[in-house]
């Protein structure tokens, strides 16, 4: 999916549709560069989960967890994290659990390997707002961005 977004609302509308989507086990990788949107859409991810409190930036908590009516979701952000720091992170763990989604800001800051079933998002600063390029690596990850009634 490739789309323009031209205000933060827009970024969060797209976030709470890929929300209602995400199942238990569900990775999201948020990829761009500083003050691309990625938090936002996070927000919007969890709205779409059923959670109804703040998100903010985890960047100085490196995650934050949302207990959503309807899933759990784990907001991580790396980017103070060191390369090769992964294992320390308790990041298995996270993406084990049965009952949560993953949703990861800056993934290529820890260095690890990531599943293989994915959503990869990149956003990027275009005239007006953003683009929002995504893309599904495995089954789990086709299924988010399945169009139904969303
Ligand atoms: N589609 C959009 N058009 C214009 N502004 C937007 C859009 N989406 C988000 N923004 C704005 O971009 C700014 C940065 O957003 P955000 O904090 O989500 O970026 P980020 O990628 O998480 O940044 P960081 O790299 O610091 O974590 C916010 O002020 C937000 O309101
Ligand atoms: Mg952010």
């Amino acid at each position: 999916m490739r789309v323009t977004l031209s205000s933060e609302e827009e970024t969060i509308a797209l976030g709470e549709r890929l929300g209602r989507r995400l199942e238990a086990g569900a990775l999201v990788l948020l990829r761009g560069e500083l003050g691309a949107g990625k938090t936002t859409l996070a927000r919007g991810l969890a709205r779409g989960a059923g959670y109804k409190g703040r998100v903010s930036s985890p960047t100085f908590a490196l995650a934050h967890v949302y207990r959503g009516t309807r899933l759990t979701v784990h907001h991580l952000d790396l980017y103070r994290v060191a390369k090769g720091a992964d294992s320390e992170l308790g990041l298995d763990e996270l993406l084990a659990d049965p009952r949560a989604a993953v949703v990861v800001e800056w993934p290529d800051a820890a260095g690890g390997a990531w599943p293989k079933d994915r959503l990869e998002v990149s956003l990027s600063h275009v005239p007006g707002g953003r683009r929002v390029v995504t893309k599904a690596t495995g089954p789990r990850a086709r299924k988010v961005l399945e169009s139904g009634r969303a």
